[in-house]
């Protein structure tokens, strides 16, 4: 009998059992804390593993992520060579999509400038910019950075995307590997879609913040809701200071939960989620997992296996 190991830390993992028992009669789902064979265990779903997730699994067809970026996993240190496939989906793509247009949106109709008046009394008649004034940069041009950009697109925005190899995506002006200046240079608000690999770590530093076009009212504006590592936040509090950013959108941070004591928390240009852009909806991540077990079952390949050697 087909088994399915559930291995899940800092979410319901009962509640995907349950979901995953009536979605796939005849599978057998067993978690973590119940008593299993390691050797019986066909697919491990896993969601930041402790150090003995994978103890014995000898005959393990795929590890399956219940996160889109797969950085923490690939260092975990006993994960078996088993393919790992990641979690990609159109519920999860429309929520980042909603997250990035929300946060852009903000920043270019100047709303958090007006905030501030509203709370100072003043009334103050800054026309913010067309969407079509306002160039937004994407860096990562994958599932999500892609959706983000043709939405935007659709918004009217002039929209730049970077990304590690050539992309061409209608409405996108598009730039990759060593094109990064000239993508900084054009543009207002940068958004990061990228995942986290050794290339793309501390990549939202001060040195880059300078590079960015100074059109927008108040400086250029970052929005990252990829990794806390792609950022260093003492650059981000530096620049949100000296007005090499105008403001800064976070929804993820270098340590997890932020503590208490960073000076993030105190900055008014500063925007922050607790890691909140694009959760991982239980009823969409069943149905698609249970769909690539079946298939896989049935002697399908496995879609969406991560590139270890890239990263990604
Ligand atoms: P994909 O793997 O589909 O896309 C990654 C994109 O980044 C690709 O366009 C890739 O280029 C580009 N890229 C990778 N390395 C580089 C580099 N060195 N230089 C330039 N471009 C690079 O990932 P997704 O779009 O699915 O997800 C992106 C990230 O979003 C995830 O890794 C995850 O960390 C994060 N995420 C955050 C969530 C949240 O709630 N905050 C929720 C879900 C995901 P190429 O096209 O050439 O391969
Ligand atoms: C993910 C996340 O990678 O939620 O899916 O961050």
């Amino acid at each position: 009998m087909t088994t399915l190991l559930l291995h899940l830390s800092d979410v319901d993992e009962a509640r995907w059992a349950a979901a995953y028992g009536a979605a796939l009669p005849g599978v057998n789902v067993v978690r973590q804390a119940e008593p299993f064979d390691p050797k019986a265990i066909d697919y491990a779903f896993v969601w930041k593993p402790r150090a003995n997730a994978f103890d014995g699994l000898s005959n393990l067809k795929a590890v399956l992520s219940l996160g889109a970026g797969v950085d923490a996993l690939l260092k975990h240190p006993a994960l078996p060579d088993a393919p790992i496939v990641r979690f990609v989906d159109e519920d999860l793509t429309q929520r980042m999509s909603d997250y990035v247009v929300a946060q852009v949106t903000m920043h270019q109709r100047l709303f958090t400038r007006f905030k501030r008046d509203q709370v100072a009394r003043v009334w103050r008649q800054n026309y913010p910019p067309a969407a079509g004034e306002t160039n937004v940069g994407i860096m990562g041009l994958g599932v999500l950075g892609a959706d983000a950009a043709q939405r935007l697109v659709g918004m009217g925005f002039t929209v730049l995307g970077w990304s590690r190899t050539p992309k061409t995506l209608p409405g996108v002006r598009t730039y990759s590997g060593d094109q990064l200046d000239a993508f900084l240079g054009e543009t207002d608000i940068l958004c990061c879609l990228l995942p986290l690999t050794p290339d793309t770590k501390g990549i939202l530093s001060y040195g880059l913040f300078s590079k960015l076009r100074r059109r927008l009212d108040g400086g250029p504006v970052i929005v990252n809701a990829a990794r806390g590592g792609h950022q260093v936040e003492a650059d981000i509090v530096k620049a949100l200071g000296d007005g090499t950013l105008g403001a800064a959108s976070l929804d993820v941070f270098e340590s997890e939960p932020l503590s208490p004591h960073s000076p993030l928390w105190a900055l008014d240009n500063a925007y922050l989620t607790p890691h909140i852009a694009a959760i991982s909806n239980v009823d969409a991540g069943v149905r698609y997992f249970s769909q690539i077990i079946r298939q896989h079952e049935a002697g399908k390949p496995l879609p969406n296996v991560v590139d270890r050697k890239r990263g990604y």
